[in-house]
């Protein structure tokens, strides 16, 4: 990551941050001076990630929401553009796979798969998109997987994030 990209007072939102990837991309950005906002659905397990992160000094905050529902992904960008009047960066992280063979894959299983890994970053791209043209700046990292090559097992996986990284 080259640091002479981020500056004091720039604004970042990190999808699934409460553990893994996403966390350590949010600890990173927060590091270089950026507010950063750290949305999931496990609020309990963003709670602590969050004050983990209070407790370093860096300027961040949790939103809890599922990322799949329209409505709530759209209040939390009203949130952020409330508070900040900004969003430069935008990490669409989150993401589920549930490794089933095809002939036992579910609808339930689809659907999931495919809404967590490609609607909520279109969702997401859909709310961010407005605040960086307002300032003329942004930047969105779509996570994706080599998964999206194909293979055996998770045929949901690898749509969902061929269709992502296109
Ligand atoms: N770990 C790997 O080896 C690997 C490899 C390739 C790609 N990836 C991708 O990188 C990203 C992060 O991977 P990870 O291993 O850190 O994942 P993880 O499972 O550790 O964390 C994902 C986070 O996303 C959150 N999340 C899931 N669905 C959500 C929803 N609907 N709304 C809100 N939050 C939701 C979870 O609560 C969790 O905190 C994922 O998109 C994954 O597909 C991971």
């Amino acid at each position: 990551m080259n640091t002479q990209n981020f500056s004091a007072g720039q604004v970042a939102v990190v999808t699934g941050a409460a553990r893994g990837i996403g966390l350590a991309i949010a600890r990173r950005l927060a590091h270089q001076g950026v507010f950063v906002y750290l949305l999931d659905r496990d609020e309990q397990a963003l709670n602590s990630s969050v004050s983990a992160l209070q407790l370093e000094d860096l300027q961040v905050a949790g939103i809890a929401l599922d990322l799949t529902v329209g409505e709530s992904v759209n209040a939390a960008f009203a949130q952020i553009q409330q508070a900040h009047g900004r969003l430069d960066f935008l990490v669409n992280n989150a993401g589920v796979v549930r490794d089933k063979r095809f002939l036992n894959m579910t609808e339930q299983d689809w659907d999931l798969v495919v809404d967590t890994n490609l609607r909520a970053q279109f969702l997401c791209c859909k709310a961010a998109l407005p605040l960086m043209l307002e300032k003329g700046f942004g930047r969105i990292v779509n996570m994706s997987s080599r998964a999206w090559l194909g293979g055996f097992g998770p045929a949901h996986y690898s749509a969902a994030r061929g269709a992502g990284a296109a």
